[in-house]
């Protein structure tokens, strides 16, 4: 089936941008939205994406008036009557979804097709809610529509054979690359993405790191493109708790219930950036007013020659020992601060020395960035030695306490294992998986191409350990991923 005229319904963070995609792609698109105020907001969404291309060279100002005068804005459903596709794009809850499909099953011919870019819900039981559940799917587009590669293509056991194949083929001529999946709440994406985003606030609301070390300890060191506090402002913070209530719903896995701090966040109107505020204020990662903000260590360095002395892995420990000897510090045996890289708890190398409030536990990630974890005996000289040293020495600290996996293994390791249930679970294949993290968040690489480059060995231990201090039953390592490493496999078998 060719799709010609489509039907966008909802112009917010995510329909505005979908509404783009179409019309640049050639299609003639009708925008809905709710009332005269949030069609001008829509209005607005849609000529300051398509400047800012013009702005950074992107798109030529009379492709940007095409693309614009292929649109056509309204806030009655009732011109959606001669549309091919209409991709709903309302807020994350069932039953206005359900409320709106009814209408537009009225409204729509027979042919047409309906899809909800629904991130969570049952795409079931929208089509069901229909008279047409057979042409009913989800069309789910990754945020910014316009930039993110992704369509996850959701078909359900009813769907007629064909729409889930023509809504993919659709999906390559917007430019997108499909993965056609089952109806799962969270489909790929989310499903490993928002327990990520909870786990990162639980671990602020637990004091284990603070919002920019967070941020920066993901973004600088596992080469993600925005930390988990900045993403969850770019998405929503109501869009983000109203997934995670459906994804609880659906698992019971009590770490996808979202955290309190969301929802105080939430009711407190700090909606993220489509509010102006959210965990930062009007711009992300460097404004004090948002919610939680402000790392006490922003200071400017001022270099204070110490001593220091390292401890733990040979390779990585000389190597920290040997750039802060170039740096012009001293090791000494009677040192400011004792750099520990050794195997976690941080504590248990700590009470074997003659003065343990002068250890500080360090995990490089990356090229950038130093995990310095902090145990309840650490002095706040040596924590704050430690600090400076790093940032001498360019590499960007974050403090945190000392907890299995620090903070970004304990990010990290956690999805890793997800995924691999996911895979083991037959819900999509590993290519399908990586490729989707990749295309759909902009990650540097999907989860078994991580896993496989930090070694399965490492990720499964650090699971281990992470589950012998939280005790949470999703820590445990996968048993696909415990039996590989098991048989000495360092690679996913591609079935
Ligand atoms: N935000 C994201 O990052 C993201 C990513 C992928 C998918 N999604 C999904 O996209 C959907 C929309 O999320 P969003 O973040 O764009 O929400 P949003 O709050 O930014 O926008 C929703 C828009 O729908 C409009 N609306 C509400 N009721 C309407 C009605 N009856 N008719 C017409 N318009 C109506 C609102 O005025 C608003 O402009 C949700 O299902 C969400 O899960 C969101």
């Amino acid at each position: 089936m060719a799709f010609e005229r489509v039907g966008v319904v909802g112009l917010g963070t995510m329909g505005a941008g979908i509404a783009e995609v179409f019309a640049r792609a050639g299609l003639r698109v009708i925008g809905v939205e709710a009332d005269a105020e949030a069609l001008a907001r829509g209005r607005g969404h849609l000529e300051r994406s398509t400047g800012k291309a013009v702005d950074k060279g992107k798109l030529a100002p009379g492709q940007r008036d095409e693309i614009l005068g292929r649109i056509t804005l309204t806030t009655s459903r009732e011109d959606l009557r001669d549309v091919d596709l209409v991709v709903e794009a309302i807020p994350e809850i069932l039953d206005y979804k359900i409320s709106l499909f009814k209408d537009l099953d009225r409204i729509c011919e027979p042919g047409t097709v309906m899809a909800t870019n629904t991130s969570s819900l049952s795409v079931t039981a929208i089509a069901a809610a229909t008279g047409r559940p057979g042409r009913v799917v989800g069309m789910h587009f990754f945020n910014p529509a316009p930039v993110m590669k992704l369509v996850e293509v959701v078909g359900t056991v009813v769907t007629e054979p064909g729409v889930v194949a023509d809504v993919t083929a659709l999906a390559g001529r917007l430019g997108k690359t499909a993965v056609a999946v089952g109806d799962r709440a969270g489909f790929v994406v989310n499903r490993l993405l928002l327990p990520y985003l909870n786990h990162a606030a639980a671990l602020m609301e637990l004091g284990v790191a603070g919002r920019d070390d967070i941020d920066a300890a993901m973004r600088l060191g596992v080469g993600l493109p925005m930390g988990p506090f900045a993403l969850l402002d770019l998405i929503g913070l109501d869009t983000a708790y109203e997934v995670m209530g459906v994804l609880f719903d659906e698992t019971r896995d009590r770490r996808h219930a979202p955290s309190p701090l969301l929802r105080e966040l939430v009711t407190a109107g700090l909606l993220g950036r489509k509010s102006g505020r959210g965990f930062y204020g009007e711009s992300s990662e460097s404004g004090e007013s948002g919610a939680y903000g402000g790392a006490p260590h922003r200071e400017q360095v001022k270099p204070r020659l110490g001593t220091f002395k390292v401890v733990g892995y040979e390779d990585e420990g000389d190597g920290l020992a040997e750039r802060l000897r170039a740096a012009g510090f001293k090791a000494s045996e009677d040192p400011d601060v004792v750099l520990c890289l050794a195997d976690r708890p941080v504590i248990e190398h700590a009470v074997r020395l003659p003065d343990p409030a002068r250890m500080v536990g360090v995990h490089l990630v990356g090229e950038q960035v130093a995990e310095l974890a902090s145990t309840a005996l650490t002095s706040e000289h040596a924590a704050t030695a430690a600090r400076d040293l790093m940032k001498i020495v360019g590499l960007t600290p974050v403090p945190c306490k000392d907890r299995a996996g620090f903070v970004v293994d304990a990010l990290l390791f956690p999805y890793l294992n997800d995924a691999v249930r996911m895979y083991d679970a037959g819900y999509a294949s590993i290519e399908d998986i990586d490729a989707a993290m990749r295309l759909g968040c902009g990650y540097p690489a999907g989860p078994f191409e991580m896993l496989e480059s930090f070694g399965l060995a490492r990720v499964r231990d650090g699971l281990r350990a992470l589950y012998t201090e939280y005790r949470e039953p999703a820590f445990a390592p996968a048993p696909l991923l415990d039996q590989l490493v098991t048989a000495d496999l360092s690679e996913f078998p591609r079935r």
